[in-house]
């Protein structure tokens, strides 16, 4: 029996060039969801699935991530002398979530290169891998379900999003062979970002893994590919095709909600779909909300 995971990555070191100029001098990651930072969103979830020890691959501009999840003593006295406990338990509310580590990426050379920078923390363990722009909604469930299967399967798990085909060129698709759960398919194959008319399925590849660590020593040799970058997705290819040396890699299928906030109109819909369900705001937002609707042609 393998131990539980305990260990989560989560990449934040991208560039970010689909929100310009708002990514200027401040990581995607940091975005506003409402009231929170998608990454805190993000962070929360793996908390929720057990991961306490939290890895951040940060870039450039990795401190506004770092003073997010750190003490903000100023801010903290002052809400204390005005007695606000409600504004100053917000503060502190994403300082103790998590043990977090932080190693930086240096160039941005891909998706894949920044996993191969967890590698030292990480060792010789499966571990979690959730991209911090990517926010599933924490009603439905996925990391838990991937978590299970991949403690069933001793193999890397991905999670997939049955996407319409005309949306399939922004994603890693895959190629599957059906299993005896309704909700798990093993990989055969893997390809990123291909034209509709080349994907293997209308399955994407979204931001939640669970792998082993052969993923480090496949990323090792893993050639850049589309956009010049090393894609995991061309790793999780090669560990598919070799599940005697990597254990091999399924998928299980996510039907919840998932907000991709690195894209500006999924942006948009995520701020509108989590605050409409909020208490705090979702009164008032609903009928605002209609009455603008029933004005648009
Ligand atoms: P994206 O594919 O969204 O790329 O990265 P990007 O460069 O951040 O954004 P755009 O396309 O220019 O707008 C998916 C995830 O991988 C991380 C990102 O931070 C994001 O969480 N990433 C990507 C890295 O950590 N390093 C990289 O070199 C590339």
């Amino acid at each position: 029996m393998s131990s539980p995971i305990t260990k989560a990555v989560i990449p934040a070191a991208g560039l970010g060039t689909r929100f310009l100029p708002a990514t200027k001098a401040m990581p995607k990651e940091m975005l506003p969801v409402v009231d929170k930072p998608a990454i805190q969103y993000v962070v929360e979830e793996a908390v929720a699935a057990g991961l306490h020890d939290v890895l951040m691959i940060t870039g450039r501009n990795k401190n506004a991530l770092e003073n997010h999840f750190d003490r903000a003593v100023e801010l903290e006295a002052l809400l204390e002398r005005k007695g606000d406990h409600n504004r100053l338990a917000k503060v502190n509310e994403s300082n103790a979530l998590a043990d977090i580590h932080y190693v930086r990426q240096g160039d941005p050379r891909g998706l894949g290169h920044a996993i191969l920078r967890a590698k030292m923390h990480v060792g010789a363990e499966p571990f979690a891998v959730l991209l911090g722009d990517d926010i599933i909604d924490a009603r439905d469930v996925l990391l838990a379900r991937m978590l299970e299967e991949q403690h069933k399967r001793q193999a890397s798990i991905v999670a997939l999003l049955e996407v319409d085909p005309s949306q399939i060129h922004m994603y890693g698709a895959a190629a599957i062979e059906a299993t005896d759960d309704d909700d798990v398919v093993r990989i055969t194959g893997l390809v990123e970002k291909p034209d509709a008319a080349d994907a293997p399925s209308n399955l994407a590849v979204i931001g939640r893994y669970v792998l082993r660590p052969e993923v480090f020593d496949v990323l090792e040799h893993t050639a850049p590919g589309k956009g010049n970058e090393i894609q995991l997705t061309d790793a999780l290819q090669e560990m598919a095709i070799t599940p005697e040396t990597s254990g091999g890699v399924y998928g299980v299928i996510f039907r919840g909600r998932r907000y991709d906030t690195g894209d500006r109109l999924d942006y948009i819909k995520a701020i509108v779909q989590l605050a409409v369900d909020r208490e705090d705001l979702g009164s008032e937002l609903r009928p605002w909300l209609r009455a603008f609707a029933s004005n648009l042609d």
